[in-house]
């Protein structure tokens, strides 16, 4: 079966905010790549608002007619956004204002108490919780118990050790991946995976059978420079598809 392509329009938003103009407009984005073949669009409501904005997330529920998940962290002010803006998937990601990027997984055991009052509430509203996490079988296990429906592993480690001279330790991330992929779909939770993926690195991480979705955005926006966002879409489309079409 295929492998479904979230993309994530951040970093639309992160040139839009760069100069303060109302262009390039991220919900522009989500209906080129809606038609360009993603299967749905991600957009991470950062505390410090530092690309997507509270308007932009009320303006991609309105339109995203493919499915819509927000990513962010779990706090009360997240909780009571998601609950008004109603998205198809509520993803909860760990967040530290300083850090460049979303740099490892959900500390699930840690925020156990907002974990379950995010699931109770997406519950209620008709959403489904994903759980952001590192490859580690305990979390997965965990995930389940809060009552999570979908897992998605966080795949820097294998990303960042997809370099030359690496291979040993890419090899040893992508088991990692395998193994928590496959536990947790034994369980009953679907698989998600991200962060870090390019068309060049992709291939290994679909090839895993378990992974059901890929939520992608930095790397198909920098080829969208060269490329186009249409066509930037597409090649992550056929790079993935090659492996899982
Ligand atoms: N998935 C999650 C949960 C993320 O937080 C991010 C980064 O915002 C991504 C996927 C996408 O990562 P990248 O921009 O490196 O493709």
């Amino acid at each position: 079966m295929s492998v479904r392509l979230h993309v994530n329009v951040d970093h639309v938003a992160t040139v839009r905010n760069a100069r303060g103009t109302r262009y390039p407009d991220p919900l522009f984005a989500a209906h080129v790549c809606e038609a360009a073949g993603a299967d749905g669009i991600t957009a991470h409501l950062r505390e410090d608002r530092r690309h997507i904005t509270d308007d932009d997330i009320v303006r991609l529920r309105a339109s995203v007619t493919s499915h819509l998940n927000l990513e962010c962290a779990a706090t009360e002010e997240m909780l009571e956004i998601a609950a008004r803006v109603v998205p198809d998937t509520i993803t909860l990601v760990p967040e530290r204002r300083q850090e460049r990027t979303t740099e490892g997984g959900l500390d699930v055991a840690g925020q156990r108490t907002m974990v379950g009052r995010f699931v109770e509430a997406a519950g209620r509203i008709g959403a489904r919780v994903s759980l952001f996490i590192a490859p580690d079988e305990e979390t997965v296990r965990l995930s389940k118990d809060l009552g999570a429906k979908q897992i998605e592993l966080h795949t820097g480690e294998y990303c960042h050790a997809c370099e030359p001279g690496k291979t040993a330790q890419r090899d040893r991330e992508l088991e990692r991946l395998a193994r928590a992929a496959d536990l947790a779909s034994t369980i009953g939770l679907e698989v998600a995976a991200g962060h870090g993926l390019t068309r060049h690195n992709v291939g290994p991480v679909v090839a895993i059978g378990a992974i059901a979705e890929v939520n992608i955005g930095h790397s198909i926006i920098a080829d969208a420079i060269f490329l186009g966002l249409a066509k930037a879409v597409e090649e992550m489309r056929a790079a993935i598809d090659r492996r899982r079409g």
